[in-house]
């Protein structure tokens, strides 16, 4: 089968039709798939009808299967998380800030498939940031300031018990139960630039959040440096805005985009299946 590869004319992101994902793919359909991935970053597949195995299936073509440091797995399955919120819920909607997949790992996963399960009728975007332009198009002063420098990443802000998710409301009910532990104090350090080892260009790895500092820099210097980035990383020219159909799933490329969920879908549940794909 031959497919149609439809850039969406944001700054990533591309759509693919002409597969059946329920099916195995062929070589050919792989390669297909990985040379368009590496030049959209962001590929999404409407109208397919997937189970479980089928999104384990296609995921492990682009690489393995792993555990999530911080999100228990759906019943049943090692290697599936669900992306929940309940049509009533008021807590903080999650993963809404900026972020690379567990950037805090030493092998952190190359990307990401995301199944829409249950898709409000409206809102729940996902945004993604194309870290290559963000780069690209930055001042070649900045790039010369930040090109050798190593970044330290932590889950400690979202997952430790100090962290953003490690103190819930008691009174508000929440799908997501992240697994919060010190555990998230942990930190690993990686290049604040790195180059795509399939297409070959340039990108700022990480972002505020689960990057908490610059080695050989104060504190305070690091946080001005990486606020100063965060505003090139996620400037509007850098970003696609993903909007979502009914049995959609979607692959993204931790090493070239940044994402972050939106809301905007009060009175409608949202449920996802995600797994990670690991070197
Ligand atoms: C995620 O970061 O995996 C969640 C994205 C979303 O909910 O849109």
């Amino acid at each position: 089968m031959s497919i149609t590869v439809t850039p969406s004319g944001q700054a990533c992101g591309a759509q693919v039709l002409g597969l059946d994902l329920s099916k195995p793919l062929t070589t050919g359909e792989v390669a297909d798939i990985k040379k368009a991935w590496a030049e959209h970053h962001v590929l999404s597949f409407p109208d397919q009808q997937l189970t479980d195995d089928d999104l384990e299936r296609f995921t492990q073509y682009f690489g393995k299967l792993g555990d999530d440091p911080f999100l228990r797995p759906i019943e049943g399955r090692r290697y599936i998380a669900a992306i929940a919120r309940f049509a009533d819920e008021t807590s903080p909607i999650f993963a809404e800030s900026w972020h690379s997949d567990w950037s805090f790992k030493a092998r952190p996963p190359i990307g990401t498939c995301l199944l829409g399960v249950t898709i409000p009728p409206k809102g729940g975007d996902t945004l993604f940031a194309n870290q290559h332009l963000a780069y690209e198009r930055m001042p070649e002063s900045l790039q010369r300031r930040v090109e050798k420098l190593t970044a330290v990443h932590s889950a400690v802000l979202a997952y430790s018990p100090d962290g953003l998710y490690g103190k819930p409301d008691p009174g508000v009910k929440s799908a997501m139960q992240p697994i919060i532990s010190d555990e998230a104090r942990k930190t690993q350090t990686h290049p604040l630039v790195i180059t795509h080892p399939v297409n070959g260009r340039k990108a700022i790895f990480g972002c505020m959040g689960y990057t908490i500092g610059i080695e050989g820099m104060d504190e305070v210097a690091a946080e001005e440096l990486l606020r100063e980035l965060h505003a090139w990383q996620t400037k509007e020219e850098c970003v696609y805005r993903h909007q979502w159909q009914p049995n959609m799933l979607i692959m993204w490329d931790n090493r070239s985009v940044l994402h972050a969920a939106t809301g905007g879908f009060e009175g409608y549940d949202r449920l996802l299946h995600r797994t990670t794909i690991w070197p």
